[in-house]
């Protein structure tokens, strides 16, 4: 970090100032250190949406939305999705290296010693209504392991935060196919440690008592590839949700399980189910061109979902491993699914329309993902919960990352107030 440079900002009606530092990472632009300017001049600075706010320092993710770069600790999104696995990731985004062999295994080993649910926790599951969406029953049950292992969620140790790490990479895949077969009432699965993490996951999603599962290696290895995808995205909007609960000091399921709710809506993890549903609605090729008029109308709220990034402006590093991955896994499984020739028919005509190019609106990384998941067998509903199994990576990584920076704070915006002036209190009969 260096503070060499100093931006001078002067009130000219006050004549008050302030000299901000320029502060400036490994990479990526210098940012402005306002921290002392309403302490200099009584003004706080306004950015809804947060469009040139850093919020936080974090040495764990690195984008450059420009040039289309994703780094998770330094390495290219690319080779990581070559060449390594999502534990091997989950790994380096929590210790910020690659392991070695020797603690490869024993992360492993950890991992998969703790995937199992509290027998208790499995009640927990015939309180929601066989409906219930899998994101709330998800939400719900994450919030709910504080009240399964308090006894060690002191979270300045350092040695019960990484635990609380473990266990949550470990125990989302057992929570989230449990979320998958209470709602289609199937009974829960135990996970078996004899497999590894995602094909572990597909057998609790999918296996049933009466008969031997036989899964396609292309299904573990095109899941694999979307959770590596998914693991971390820096300071987006669930991962903030996270560092913002968390600067509270509230345990780390409880911060998660509010990253898992923020990860819901549209705009953000819920555009996966969104984009799977707006593809079968506009159900055929011919219709692509109705969906992109609408999507450019102003007076229609209709939004092409899995496109547009806050940061992403030239393309999305992701989707464009995930598209090859997506004809791969369809050719390689068999499955001739008319939602990728809408959802090509859709891509092309609005990398080639002024209004999406204009506004470099290009298909992000939850275009595609859903009709692998789809092709996966993976029902619509359970699309965001996929997303959080991977993000959860990340989120920990976070939120630990942050209760080992010295002198953090709680987080706590301000406001410009728009409301009543100081008036009476009027009594009811005067009103
Ligand atoms: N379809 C049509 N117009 C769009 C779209 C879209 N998908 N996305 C943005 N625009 C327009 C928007 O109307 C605005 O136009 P104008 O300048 O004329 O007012 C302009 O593009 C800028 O949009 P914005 O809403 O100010 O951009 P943002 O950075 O605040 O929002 C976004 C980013 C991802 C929420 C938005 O692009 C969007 O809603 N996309 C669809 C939902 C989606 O795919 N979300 C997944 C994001 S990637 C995975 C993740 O983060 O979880």
């Amino acid at each position: 970090m260096s503070d060499s440079k100093i931006v001078k900002l002067v009130d000219e009606s006050s004549q008050r100032s302030s000299e901000l530092p320029l502060l400036s990472g490994t990479l990526g632009p210098a940012c402005i250190d306002i921290g002392t300017l309403y302490k200099d001049t009584g003004h706080f600075t306004y950015d809804p949406g947060y469009g040139s706010t850093a919020s936080t320092k974090s040495a764990i993710t690195y984008i450059d939305g420009d040039e289309g770069v994703l780094l998770y600790r330094g390495y290219p999104i690319e080779q990581l999705a070559e060449k390594s696995s999502f534990l091997e990731v989950a790994y380096l985004l929590l210790h910020g290296e690659l392991p070695n062999q020797i603690q490869f295994s024993s992360f492993d080993h950890q991992i998969t010693h703790h995937t199992m649910m509290h027998e208790s926790q499995k009640n927990f599951f015939q309180g929601f209504h066989h409906d219930a969406h899998p994101m709330a029953m998800l939400a719900a049950s994450v919030a709910s392991l504080s009240a399964f292992y308090h006894d060690d969620l002191n979270v300045d140790d350092p040695e019960d935060r990484k635990l609380a790490a473990i266990r949550l990479i470990a125990k989302m895949p057992t929570i989230a196919a449990a979320c998958y077969r209470y709602s289609i009432g199937w009974p829960l699965r135990y996970p078996r440690n004899n497999l590894e993490y995602v094909d572990r996951f597909l057998h609790m999603m999918f296996e049933v008592p009466s008969e031997p599962l036989t899964l396609s290696p292309v299904a573990a290895k095109a899941l694999d590839l979307l959770f590596i995808l998914h693991a971390d995205h820096e300071q987006n909007a669930s991962t903030s949700t996270v560092r913002l609960v968390g600067s509270t000091g509230a345990n780390p399921y409880a911060s998660i399980a509010a990253g898992i709710t923020a990860l819901w809506g549209p705009a953000h993890g819920g555009a996966n189910e969104a984009v799977l549903k707006q593809l079968q609605e506009i159900g055929t090729a011919d219709k692509v061109e109705t969906a992109v008029n609408r999507a450019k109308d102003k007076n229609d709220s209709f939004r092409l979902m899995g496109f547009g990034h806050r940061v992403y402006k030239n393309f999305d590093p992701r989707a464009k491993i995930i598209r090859e991955m997506c004809h791969k896994v369809l050719s390689e499984l068999g499955v001739n699914d008319p939602l990728l020739e809408v959802a090509m028919k859709l891509e092309e005509a609005a990398l080639k329309d002024d209004y999406f190019v204009e506004r470099k609106l290009y298909p992000n990384v939850d275009f595609y993902s859903g009709i692998i998941y789809k092709a996966l067998g993976i029902p619509t509903e359970m699309f965001t919960v996929m997303f959080a199994i991977a993000r959860t990576a990340g989120w920990i990584a976070h939120w630990i990352e942050q209760h080992e920076t010295p002198g953090a704070r709680i987080g706590r915006p301000r406001q410009i107030y728009t409301g009543s002036d100081v008036r009476n209190y009027i009594p009811t009969d005067k009103r």
